[in-house]
């Protein structure tokens, strides 16, 4: 089945990259969120995402064009029904993303892939509350989604070769590198980056350097574009805390037990960019 119409459920930071890349490489997108405010938001990210792109040199006048034309936006799942391709991209909640695929599968076409951009809930468990768990896989896309290449795409004990495949090469035409992960706790990126980052914030409780010291040494002795603890704050340091938890539990190990300074951020609100505190403040 060609793809041409293409459905992202959800438009906070990662749908909207999302809606955005789809968009400038010519696909029709429908952009669906209960939240009328968070999709003005999301049209507003977008506009300004792609003016600098295209201001950089980085996105042609067509593509450009594409981005403004090519999305429609709209207030209920029901939308999503004419889809070629859903992407879901919701809240980080497992009954709410349970609730979302269920739906999908009630209202798609049987042999529209439902992907799921989740960083940490198993693709098995969102498989198995549809009919089409074959049909169902990860597709976890980088923050910022315009700048970053790569996506892994996370198969689930049911997900198909074919599923697979289609979805890898839809990462490709989106100009992304698409990197296969098997469906266990974090997958390959948060399997290895929230542990470094978990780290970072030991380093920094037990006083082993400061904010910006812990920064310089990943920037500059081992090329990081940012350090952890700025990743941190651009990530959302609940998000962190909830791939540890992940990762403990699903894994059964202590190696991977939440810094309790990261407990203690989260639990005073300090989450980083979105909250205007995190490791650094921001204006
Ligand atoms: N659209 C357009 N422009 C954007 C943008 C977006 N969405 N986001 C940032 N930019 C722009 C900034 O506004 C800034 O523009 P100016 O230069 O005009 O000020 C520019 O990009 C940043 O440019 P820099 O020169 O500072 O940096 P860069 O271009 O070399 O790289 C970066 C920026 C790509 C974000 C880089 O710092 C980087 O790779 N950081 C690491 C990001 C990362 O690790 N992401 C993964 C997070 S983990 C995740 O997402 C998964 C998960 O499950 C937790």
């Amino acid at each position: 089945m060609e793809i041409k119409q293409i459905a992202v459920i959800g438009a906070g930071t990662m749908g909207n990259g999302i809606a955005q890349v789809c968009a400038t490489t010519g696909y029709a997108v429908t952009l669906i969120d209960i939240i009328p405010e968070q999709i003005e938001r999301a049209v507003a990210t977008i506009h300004k995402s792609v003016e600098k792109l295209h201001a950089k040199g980085r996105l042609t006048d067509e593509q450009r064009e594409a981005a403004l034309h090519n999305i429609t936006t709209a207030g209920e799942v029901e939308a999503a029904a004419g889809a070629d391709f859903v992407i879901e991209a919701v809240v980080e909640r497992e009954e709410v993303k349970k609730k979302v695929l269920a739906q999908l599968d009630t209202l798609t076409r049987p042999e529209v892939i439902l992907a799921s951009n989740t960083s940490s809930i198993s693709i098995t468990a969102l498989g198995a509350v549809t009919n089409r768990p074959d049909r169902v896989v990860g597709m976890h896309f980088m923050n910022p989604v315009p700048l970053m290449k790569l996506v892994e795409i996370i198969r689930g004990i049911a997900t198909s070769d074919e599923t697979t495949q289609t979805t890898v090469s839809l990462a490709e035409k989106l100009g992304k590198t698409g990197v296969e992960a098997q469906d266990y706790p974090g997958f390959i990126s948060n399997r290895i980056l929230c542990p470094m980052i978990n780290e970072a914030i030991y380093a920094l409780m037990e006083g082993v350097g400061t904010v910006e010291a812990i920064d310089t040494v990943m920037k500059l002795g081992m090329n990081h574009p940012m350090g952890p603890l700025t990743l941190a704050d651009l990530i959302g340091l609940d998000v962190v805390l909830n791939i540890m938890e992940v990762l403990q539990q699903g894994l059964g190990d202590d190696k991977y037990r939440p810094c309790p300074l990261l407990k203690r951020m989260v639990a005073a609100g300090y989450l980083g960019r979105k909250t205007g505190r995190g490791f650094y403040t921001y204006g």
